[in-house]
């Protein structure tokens, strides 16, 4: 599944036919400005978090700079290669909005599900073979006594939101958040 970007910029570098009444169109001013954002978000490590995307005309054809439209803002710009790092800034502060706990609460939450979950864990084979250590249960193999049914329930529940915490903090990675 390709995750969504945070942000998608798309610059126009058209050229409208000469003698055009709107003008030359974006052009190389497009062309430099697209280039310049291409290498900021490489520069800033956001090749997935955003996209920058060349586009034909936006019916916009300013005089100066080129036309930039901003996804999912909805916002347009006029705006030059200069104007490349500022343009990125604003976007990705822009990105997502109050809709839901960030990436840091859901972390806090599942670590202290975890630590919650790893007490029981230790907790339910210290009542089965008193003197195990939290590096002991890590082998359940080598403990006969750990041979039972709801410790491995337990057990299995631990290692499920382990795996969520560490599928979420890849996804995390990966959004550049
Ligand atoms: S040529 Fe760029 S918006 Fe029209």
């Amino acid at each position: 599944m390709v995750t969504p970007p945070r942000a998608h910029l798309f610059v126009c570098a058209n050229t409208r036919a000469e003698g055009s009444p709107l003008g030359e169109g974006c052009g190389a001013r497009g062309e430099a400005l697209y280039a310049e954002l291409k290498s900021e978000v490489a520069r800033r490590g956001l090749v997935t978090a955003a996209w920058i995307t060349k586009t034909h005309c936006l019916g916009v054809c300013p005089r100066a700079g080129a036309t930039v439209a901003e996804y999912p803002a909805g916002r347009l710009h006029e705006a030059s290669a200069g104007d490349a790092g500022a343009l990125l800034d604003a976007a990705m502060a822009r990105d997502a909005g109050p809709t839901g706990p960030t990436w840091d609460e859901i972390d806090g939450t599942l670590a202290a599900m975890e630590d919650l979950q790893a007490k029981k864990v230790i907790d339910l084979a210290r009542r089965l073979s008193p003197g195990l250590t939290a590096e002991d249960i890590k082998n359940p193999h080598d403990f006969p006594e750990l041979a039972d049914p709801d410790w491995h329930y337990a057990d299995g529940q631990l290692t499920g939101i382990q795996a969520v915490r560490s599928a979420l903090s890849a996804s995390r990675r990966r959004s550049g958040r």
